[in-house]
């Protein structure tokens, strides 16, 4: 089969790609617009390195013929022009709450097949306040929570009681949750409500802070064959003194050295049999009423009482290959039995089967 992989690369990562695998990539005409922000800056924050790329393009080509093609603005050309039978979509996209869905709704515009949601799916889960609603529609346990759309509403960030985790509306990485966004005191209420609606241009959600155990979940294929895969703790006693219990910004890319790694994850999770059935089951719930297709990570916490509820969804999981990178698909693929090249095969034929394909 050919399959084009589709992604957004940093910057840095273009001239890297272009060395390593001449034969596979799509070229663009021209030097592409560069969006604002300059080289390498939170913008690129999601976006993928050179060695995820390459890395998922070898997988692939185990078994499959793959040609790279950025995501750029001239993409719905090229992806044209390279013909392939399937994309492997991990493009992030360009600003704003409907990036993710810009590459999907592209190959759906063109009518190419493409692994993972579709565009509804994932500009509903990008916001995270429209996923919880959709999530309590259907009972799927989560925080409760107030969304803050601006500086005329600062009020209403006190209908949820303390202690409460503020975070903005729309992004990923733990990007403006910082340690002290978790707020335990009224009185710093209103300044980390601004902080978000300020710093990033959208509005804060404001949700009850579940105290209770946290893990990420990967979900590969689609119901009623959905596989969870061993569930990631992520554990909080070895975070720098006087801190908070949430994997913030610092704990993902402050704290976590090479030289000095936190210890983040525990996968297998130590988990009981009940505590297992209920986070699959919590899991299969959010992946049916979110429509989730072919892999996800969910994140989950527990609450005082041990039932676990959703975080947030992410049905473009970023999956970094080196293990000491800490990515968290690919750890419980390797927990399931599956290499790097195994999980990235699996989820393409996620995709054909849910296709009507035979593999
Ligand atoms: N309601 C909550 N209660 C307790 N902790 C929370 C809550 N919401 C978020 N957190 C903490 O903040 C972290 C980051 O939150 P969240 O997963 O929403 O951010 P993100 O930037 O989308 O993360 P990702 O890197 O997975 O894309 C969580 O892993 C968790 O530790
Ligand atoms: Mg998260």
């Amino acid at each position: 089969m050919r399959i084009a992989l589709a992604y957004n690369a940093k910057p840095s990562a273009r001239a890297e790609i272009q060395a390593a695998r001449p034969e596979m990539l799509v070229e663009e005409d021209e030097e592409p617009p560069s969006p604002d922000g300059g080289e390498e800056s939170d913008l690129y924050a999601e976006w993928d390195n050179a060695k995820t790329i390459l890395a998922l393009a070898d997988a692939l080509a185990q078994r499959h013929d793959v040609v790279l093609v950025e995501a750029r603005q001239d993409f719905a050309a090229r992806i044209r022009a390279a013909r392939p039978d399937l994309v492997f979509n991990i493009a992030e996209g360009f600003h704003g709450a409907s990036r993710e869905a810009q590459v999907p709704a592209t190959l759906e515009m063109l009518g190419i097949p493409y692994t993972g949601s579709d565009p509804l799916t994932l500009c509903l889960c990008l916001d995270k306040a429209r996923a919880k609603e959709i999530l309590s529609y259907h009972g799927v346990p989560n925080a409760a929570f107030v969304l803050v759309e601006g500086e005329t509403d600062l009020k209403a960030a006190a209908a949820v009681p303390l202690p409460v985790l503020v975070k903005p509306l729309f992004e990923g990485s733990s990007k403006g949750i910082r340690d002290d966004q978790l707020v335990r005191d009224a009185g710093d209420l209103e300044d980390r409500v601004l902080r978000v609606l300020r710093r990033y241009d959208q509005p804060a959600l404001v949700e009850r802070f579940l105290p209770g155990r946290e893990f990420t979940v990967a979900v590969l294929g689609n119901l009623p064959d959905l596989r969870v895969l061993p569930p990631v703790e992520i554990r909080f006693d070895g975070f720098p003194e006087g801190s908070n219990p949430i994997y913030s910004w610092e704990a993902k890319w402050v704290w976590d050295r090479p030289e000095a790694p936190l210890t983040v994850f525990d996968c297998p999770a130590r988990l009981t049999a009940p505590e297992q059935h209920a986070i699959e089951d919590v899991c299969r719930r959010a992946a049916r009423v979110l429509r989730l297709r072919d892999w996800s990570r969910i994140d989950l916490r527990m609450d005082e009482h041990g039932v676990p509820h959703v975080i947030e969804v992410n049905p473009l999981p970023g999956v970094l290959p080196d293990p000491a990178d800490n990515s968290c698909y690919p750890k419980a693929a390797r927990a399931a039995g599956m290499d790097y090249a195994a999980m990235a095969l699996a989820v393409a034929d996620a995709a054909c089967r849910r296709l009507g394909w035979t593999l």
